[in-house]
């Protein structure tokens, strides 16, 4: 008996084939309820490890860890059914060989039931994502700004604005590709080199803070819903949920202290 995988779920190969045809649409997402709602929406759900700052308040996202990773990556996954899901390899996880990321991407893969993981670096991991995608792992690389390298990198800057710098995230654009990337995330650059990457290589550009001219986009989604309490300046609030939040809560507290809170009606007063 032949088993397909789901064919209600977008697969690595999919985003692969929009190359310069219709913009490609990605959020993250750390948990079901979210996931559902984005999944009518989106092309591809991506559980970053992001979910550090935004779901655990940390300052970056070098503590985050394998296991916080397959958690909200189980979660994704029970509450999406057509958005391709992508796990990102926390910090650590995966830097120290090729071998050492096939083992930590396989724990990712069997544990969350998720149809890609997503690796930050250019040539630097392009032996270690030919590795994987050999092995039958498909690769979403991330250059550009790469947060787990902020320590090195000098803080959450926006990256190429020199010449040599933008020509080393072309060349990492470059290698990536070569390596067998389904996609590349490129973020914190300018609009040009985006531009340039985007018009060279032959796999799909998802823009973060890299301007209109890649060939999707993402934004982690509780920035462009206006939940999180500071946005990099590139972020659109799309919403206004922090505010929505307090505004219910104040709602609620108030009733709860004035005795008024609404009993719903019948439902614990003994019947008649
Ligand atoms: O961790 C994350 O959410 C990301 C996106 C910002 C691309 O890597």
């Amino acid at each position: 008996m032949a088993i397909q995988p789901d064919p209600a779920r977008t697969m690595a190969v999919d985003i692969r084939k929009r190359k310069g045809g219709e913009p490609i649409v990605a959020l993250t997402s750390y948990h079901a309820h979210t996931a559902a709602i984005l999944d009518r929406f989106v092309d591809f759900i991506l559980v970053g490890d992001s979910l550090g700052m935004v779901m655990h308040g940390l300052k970056t996202t070098l503590p985050v860890t394998l296991e916080m990773m397959i958690l909200q990556g189980q979660a994704v996954m029970r509450g999406s059914s057509r958005a391709l899901v992508v796990v990102d390899l926390p910090f650590g996880s995966y830097e120290e060989s090729p071998s050492h990321a096939f083992r930590s991407a396989v724990r990712v893969m069997k544990e969350t039931g998720c149809g890609a993981v997503k690796v930050e670096g250019g040539r630097r991991m392009a032996e270690t994502i030919r590795f994987l995608v050999d092995r039958g792992i498909p690769v979403m690389a991330h250059i550009g700004l790469t947060p787990q390298s902020v320590n090195t990198l000098g803080g959450f800057k926006v990256q190429g604005r020199d010449q040599a710098g933008a020509e080393a995230i072309f060349a990492d654009a470059e290698a990536v590709s070569e390596a067998g990337a389904f996609a590349v995330v490129v973020e914190g650059v300018v609009e040009t080199l985006a531009a340039t990457i985007t018009a060279a290589i032959p796999i799909p550009t998802i823009g973060i803070g890299a301007s209109a001219a890649c060939d999707g986009q993402i934004l982690v989604l509780e920035d462009m819903l206006g939940l999180s309490p500071s946005v990099p300046k590139f972020v659109k609030r799309y919403g206004t949920l922090a505010d929505h939040i307090a505004s219910s809560v104040e709602a609620y507290a108030r009733e709860v202290k004035a005795r008024t809170f609404p009993e719903p009606a019948n439902v614990y007063r003994p019947k008649a």
